[in-house]
This record gives C-alpha cells, sequence and structure tokens, in this order.
C-alpha cells in the first residue's frame, strides 16, 4: 500500500529481511492505545469531525478485539504493527482510516509504543519481583533460627544467621526495584507530536495526548525523542542487573544443594534426574538461571552496541531494539516466577548447617575481639589468635577443648569467661551492630521486611 513514489513492490527477500511484525506484533495493544489518543487530538485540532473519531475508534477496538481473539491476519508485505493496524483500519472503515497518520510518523509511533508497553511491563517485573521477596522472607522467617557459616573467598570465615543470609538478597532485589521505579519516570515521557524528526506543521495539542495517556510530562526535543532508547537501555541493564542477583542466588543454591555442602535439598519438582546416572538429582533451574544471565546482560551489551554509532535522528538500526528488549523481559519475568514458587520448596538441613557452622575457626575474630577488649592492640591479638589456630588445626582440637593454663601460654590476658564467648549462639547474639545479624537484628529486619512487603503490591 501507500506506494507514492516507488514503481515497484521491495523485492520479496527484502520484506522478509525488514519485516518486525514477526516479533512487534505483541505492540498492538499500545499502538492502538495510542493511536486512539492521537485521533482523538486530530478531532480537537478540527481535523476530524467527532463522527470520523468515533469511527476510527470503533474500528481499532474491533482491531484489538481481532488480535485478542486470534483471527486478524497479520501481513508481512506490511512490515509492522503500524502499518498492519493503519491498513487494516482503512480497510476496515474506509477513507476516514487513511486519516488517522495525520502530524504522525512511524518514528514517533514507535517510540510512544515503547514506552506505553514498557510503562506496563516495568509494573509487572516490579509485582514479580515483589513475589519473589515474600518468598524470601518467609523462608527466612521459617529457618530463623539456624545458624550457618558465613563465607568470604567461600572459605567460612564467621558464623551468620541463615535468614541474614538470605535477606542481603531481599536488600539486592529492593534495589532493583528501585532501579526499575527510577527507570520508568524516565521512560514515562510523551513522545508522539516528534513526528519523524522535526514535529510536524500541523500542531496538535500534546498536553492533551499525554493526558489521554497518562503520562505525567511530554519530550521536548523532537529529534532526540524520534532517536532516544536510552530508556530501553536502561531497562534492560535494570534486567541484567536483577538476573546478576537472581544468578548469585544460584551459585549459593547449587553449592548448598551439592553432597560437599548437604546444607539443602530443593524438592522434586523443581529438580531434574540424569537420563543416565539414577542418583542425581539437579538444580537446573538455578543452572539455567544462571546461564540465562549471561543472554540479559549479552541483550543489554547488544542495545548498547546497535546506539553506539548512530547519527542523529532515527535510523533503521533501532528496529533491532526490540527482539532483545522482549527477550529479557520474557525471561526475567519466567526466572522470576519459578523462583517464587522454588524458594518455598527448599528443605534445610539446619544439622548440617550448624556443624559447619561449630567449625572452631570461625570464631577466631571473636577471640581477637575478646583479647583487644582486654587491651591487647588487635594486630598483636590477630598474631596470638593465629599461632593458637595453627596448633588447634595441628592437633585437631577446637579453642574450647583447649585448657585456660594452654590458652595463657598464648596470651596472660585470658581468663575463665574466655569459654563462654566460644558458644556459637553467644558468638551470633553479640554481633549486635545495625547491620550485624544478632537475632534481635534480624528478627527486627524480618518484621520490617513483612511490613514493607504487606503495604505495598
Ligand atoms: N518497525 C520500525 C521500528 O521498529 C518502525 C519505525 C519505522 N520507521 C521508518 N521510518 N522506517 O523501528
Amino acid at each position: 500500500m501507500w506506494k507514492g513514489r516507488f514503481q515497484q513492490n521491495t523485492a520479496e527477500t527484502v520484506q522478509q529481511f525488514s519485516q518486525s511484525i514477526s516479533f512487534d506484533w505483541r505492540l498492538y495493544p499500545f499502538d492502538i492505545q495510542g493511536s486512539i489518543a492521537h485521533a482523538a487530538a486530530l478531532k480537537r485540532a478540527g481535523l476530524l469531525s467527532g463522527e470520523e473519531l468515533e469511527l476510527i475508534r470503533g474500528g481499532l477496538e474491533s482491531i484489538k478485539k481481532e488480535i485478542d481473539d486470534g483471527t486478524f491476519t497479520f501481513r508481512p508485505e506490511l512490515e509492522d504493527i503500524h502499518m498492519n493496524v493503519e491498513s487494516a483500519l482503512t480497510a476496515k472503515v474506509g477513507p476516514t482510516g487513511a486519516k488517522l497518520h495525520t502530524a504522525r510518523s512511524r518514528n514517533d509511533q514507535v517510540a510512544l509504543d515503547l514506552r506505553l508497553y514498557l510503562r506496563h511491563e516495568t509494573d509487572e517485573v516490579r509485582g514479580r519481583i515483589r513475589g519473589l521477596q515474600k518468598a524470601l522472607v518467609d523462608f527466612a522467617g521459617r529457618n530463623r533460627e539456624v545458624i550457618v557459616p558465613g563465607y568470604t573467598h567461600l572459605q567460612r570465615a564467621q558464623p551468620v544467621l541463615l535468614a541474614h543470609h538470605i535477606l542481603a538478597y531481599v536488600e539486592m532485589f529492593e534495589r532493583d526495584m528501585q532501579r526499575f521505579a527510577d527507570a520508568k519516570k524516565r521512560l514515562n515521557q510523551m513522545p508522539l507530536g516528534s513526528g519523524a524528526i522535526a514535529g510536524s506543521t500541523i500542531e496538535l495539542d500534546r498536553q492533551y495526548v499525554a493526558d489521554l495517556l497518562g503520562f505525567p510530562g511530554i519530550t521536548h526535543n523532537s529529534m532526540d525523542a524520534v532517536s532516544d532508547r536510552d530508556f530501553v537501555a536502561e531497562i534492560l541493564f535494570a534486567i541484567a542487573l536483577t538476573g546478576v542477583h537472581l544468578s548469585r542466588l544460584s551459585e549459593d543454591l547449587i553449592l548448598f544443594a551439592s553432597a560437599e555442602f548437604h546444607f539443602i535439598q530443593i524438592s522434586d519438582a523443581y529438580t531434574t534426574g540424569s537420563s543416565l546416572m539414577p542418583q542425581k538429582k539437579n538444580p537446573d533451574i538455578c543452572e539455567l538461571t544462571r546461564g540465562k544471565t549471561g543472554r540479559l546482560i549479552g541483550n543489554l551489551v547488544t542495545m548498547l552496541t546497535i546506539l553506539k554509532g548512530l547519527p542523529m535522528t532515527y535510523n533503521r538500526d533501532l528496529q533491532e531494539d526490540k527482539e532483545v528488549l522482549f527477550d529479557s523481559i520474557d525471561q526475567v519475568k519466567a526466572v522470576l516466577e519459578v523462583y517464587r514458587g522454588m524458594i518455598p520448596e527448599i528443605a534445610v538441613d539446619a544439622r548440617q548447617m550448624r556443624e559447619a557452622a561449630q567449625d572452631p575457626g570461625l570464631l577466631a575474630t571473636d577471640l581477637a575481639d575478646y583479647l583487644v577488649r582486654k587491651n591487647v592492640p588487635f594486630r598483636r591479638a590477630h598474631e596470638i589468635i593465629g599461632k593458637l589456630f595453627a596448633l588447634s588445626q595441628q592437633q585437631s582440637r577446637g579453642f574450647s577443648q583447649m585448657t585456660l593454663e594452654e590458652l595463657r601460654h598464648f596470651a596472660p590476658e585470658f581468663g575463665p569467661e574466655v569459654f563462654d564467648m566460644l558458644r556459637l549462639e553467644r558468638a551470633i547474639e553479640s554481633r549486635t551492630a545495625i547491620g550485624a545479624p544478632s537475632p534481635k537484628n534480624v528478627a527486627a529486619e524480618l518484621e520490617a521486611w513483612n511490613a514493607i512487603l504487606q503495604n505495598e503490591p
């Protein structure tokens, strides 16, 4: 359609090569929503009569219904969703349909559609992050007394509460929540009226369109508005980082589920067997999540790479934004959903965790702190406990199995109350600073999270 200056149809290979309808069809509810608002602005400017507006609105709504119902025929030769909808409209309502594209270009149209789409999807993703946070807080609450070694360099470091470890992820996901909300502020700007590049000689009331579509602001530079995909890159980054957090969680679960750790078991419903080895129970969900995160990062890099060489303003390269964006949105939603279901299906072996946490090395720092309170300078205390630990390793005896005399041999400051220091509960209870994992602190954190997660969707 609309051949104009062209005398030939585009070659079939070119149609196949350049079409985007096979993936951008999913923008249809937003494309139609935007077109209805645009038609209303045309009416307001006196370019459509009331009857014409109603004709267009009715036509667009019935096209939406056909696509919803799966009875609409998409035509690849019409390239994209915008032209498919417009052509179907004209076929349906006649010449009035051909007035719709007045003072509009696909350049500002696609910018609008993407912003409407992402405004919707950021809320979807945020809702799913909330769901996972709830699952994690519940899981932490159910295991609030469980003590586990905390690791640095994947070496046992200091005892912590398992709930503290889990709540670390809840914090990460909270920052992700904020990042999506923040990115949404910038993408929630109305670009229609920017035209192909320089607006239009036919002036429409852009503020009116923004109000109809519920945008709190409008874009202020037509050239920027038609070529800006920063908001896509920002969302892809927010998704990639959420993926990184999910991937780290996956790695922890994979390690904890191994026979070497034996800290957790993931239920049959969320693990898979091996086609060869009958004994296997594999944490595939976690592994797939770790793998998909590579893809999410790749999608971000793709988008940035597309943008980096573009001269002003719109270039067709920008059509390549959609597949990576849709893929990242789909993948992160799927991962969040399956994780929300999996977390409650994790059984904790509290005894095994405690046993690992009994490793005397984990209390070495506490012993050094004890000496510091006896006025030993920290560096000297560090050295003393280091030597003591070497002996304990050599003789396979924990600190608490040594006598006071033996300890005093290393530092005369040791007193009988040191043995109380060596109780695991006591060691955890004394970690009272804000942000540290004393049971009191962790209980308060759990309560605070429960309040936050209850109040907000
Ligand atoms: N399918 C195009 C895209 O996704 C729509 C805009 C096309 N504009 C143009 N002037 N060819 O970017």
